[in-house]
């Protein structure tokens, strides 16, 4: 029988809608919204930028845009790993860090279980899942306090495989898996990896570790529709078919070429306007806790490809938007007041949900006390939509710019359009800039100086460099 995820009339139920009436001069006034005029005035940019887009598609750094249909035997291969692994193991660990990382941990919280490490084996299905995307010796040492590298599979995501914060972990691992399994150490390993740059395939082909791939064209940040978020999914009983499916969708969409049909186009167009109008912060705030990771993954993707000191013409820009993480309802009662009363230096983005995978009814009581009484009857899916609408209101009414994407559901299918939207945004975006969205300068800064310090050999002149630069001051520390 045909999914339904492939059936026409299921997938335009689940098509995401972008509300942006709030982001116009009509909603936030003249001077914080952008207007029809404004959008005209710059059609030429935004129909560039569109064809630019279609032209890079599928080369270069922009392979992301054919994973949702160039991967039908690496899914295979990752469905039969996982199969393998929810059968055997007890835990599934991810050794990376940013886009190796990011991605993982979005789609578990919002397509499985909140509290999933937590449930009994029989209804999970499949192993605990971690992601350890740091190197505090702490959190390392609290890992291996609840799992048993015996019963454990880490998968080793680097694209570079040479990050030093993932190398270092994999060290530490793949030792203690020696000491405790000698020569079957190498069978709880898995390397999601470049094939064919970087130390980790090599070592990979020492060892003889399982081995995913990361396509050359397809950069950390955009990687999650590849084996390094495909495989994490699939281990946790997700449908990474339909994932992928709503990926393709949502493809379908972005490539109408009229501004006002294309959902990322005019999102990067809107995005693009208001960073001119001093706009440098974008908060996104979903009103499902499913979803407060994917804040996480986007203000790499937004940080990262945007935020780039020159253009494609060398000049000096300092372009990008800061990303800025907050969840409703949590955050009305901490970071709101700003977004109202603060600077007019923000957009915000809401994420919500048509329909919860719950329903939460508030019982009878207190009938003696009217004021908490009005509560009663309603239902917790009700009280939240209440407060994201009360929110879009009070922010609308201070003449704040605002969006809203709603999801109809929160489900695979869904997941893949929110991802794939927010990547086509972010191509839109940075062509508008004239910037390279796919390189990462001041990242790869921050990796050498590391090297540097840590004596890695071949970066003795960046660490002369820092040991030239000017001392600090005792003057200014107190
Ligand atoms: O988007 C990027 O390229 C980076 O943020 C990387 O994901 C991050 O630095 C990790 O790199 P790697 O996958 O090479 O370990």
């Amino acid at each position: 029988m045909k999914a339904k995820y492939l059936n026409g009339k299921w997938q335009r139920s689940m098509r995401l809608r972008l509300d942006y009436n709030n982001m116009t001069d009509e909603f936030v006034g003249k001077e914080q919204g952008v207007s029809k005029a404004e959008l005209r005035a710059e059609s030429a940019l935004f129909a560039d930028a569109f064809e630019k887009v279609q032209q890079k598609r599928g080369t270069g750094m922009m392979g992301w845009t054919e994973l949702p249909y160039n991967q039908k035997e690496i899914v295979e291969d990752i469905l039969a790993a996982a199969k393998d692994i929810r059968k055997k193991f007890d835990a599934f660990v991810v050794l990376g860090i940013g886009g190796s990382a990011l991605g993982p941990i979005a789609v578990m919280q919002a397509l499985r279980h909140m509290r999933y490490n937590e449930l009994p084996k029989a209804k999970r299905k499949g192993p605990k899942f971690y992601v350890e995307d740091n190197v505090d010796p702490e959190r390392m040492k609290a890992l291996l306090d609840v799992v048993d590298v015996k019963k454990t599979m880490f998968n080793v995501v680097t694209k570079s495989g040479s990050t030093s914060e993932t190398m270092s972990q994999y060290l530490i691992i793949y030792d203690l898996l020696k000491q405790a399994l000698g020569k079957d150490a190498a069978s709880h390993v898995i390397a999601t990896t470049s094939q064919n740059k970087g130390n980790l395939i090599k070592l990979a082909k020492q060892e003889g570790f399982k081995t995913f791939y990361i396509p050359d064209g397809v950069g950390g940040r955009f990687s999650e529709l590849c084996p390094v978020g495909l495989l994490p999914a699939a281990v946790t009983g997700i449908d990474i078919r339909q994932l992928l499916a709503g990926a393709a969708y949502m493809d379908k969409l972005c490539r109408e070429k009229q501004l006002r049909k294309n959902p990322a186009l005019v999102s990067a167009a809107l995005s693009y306007l208001s960073m001119k109008k001093g706009k440098n912060i974008s908060v996104m705030m979903p009103y499902a806790d499913s979803l407060r990771f994917m804040s996480d993954w986007y203000c790499q993707l937004w940080a990262e490809s945007l935020g780039k000191a020159v253009n494609f013409a060398g000049e000096e820009v300092f372009a990008g938007q800061t990303p800025v993480k907050a969840l409703g309802v949590t955050d009305q009662h901490s970071q709101v007041q700003h977004y109202r009363e603060g600077p007019f230096d923000k957009v915000v983005t809401f994420l919500a949900v048509d329909r919860y995978r719950d329903e939460v009814v508030i019982p009878q009581g207190c009938e003696e006390i009217p004021d908490v009484n009005f509560l009663c009857g309603h239902t917790m899916n009700e009280l939240i939509d209440a407060e994201r609408r009360a929110t879009e209101y009070a922010l609308t009414v201070s003449r704040r710019p605002n969006r809203t994407i709603y999801l109809p559901e929160v489900n695979a299918f869904t997941i893949g359009e929110l991802l794939y939207f927010y990547e086509m945004e972010t191509a839109f975006c940075g062509e508008m800039l004239g910037i390279d969205t796919y390189n990462q300068p001041g990242v790869e800064a921050g990796k050498n100086a590391t090297y540097a310090l840590l004596g890695r050999k071949g970066y003795e002149s960046t660490k002369e460099e820092m040991e030239a630069a000017k001392a600090k001051k005792e003057e200014f520390i107190c």
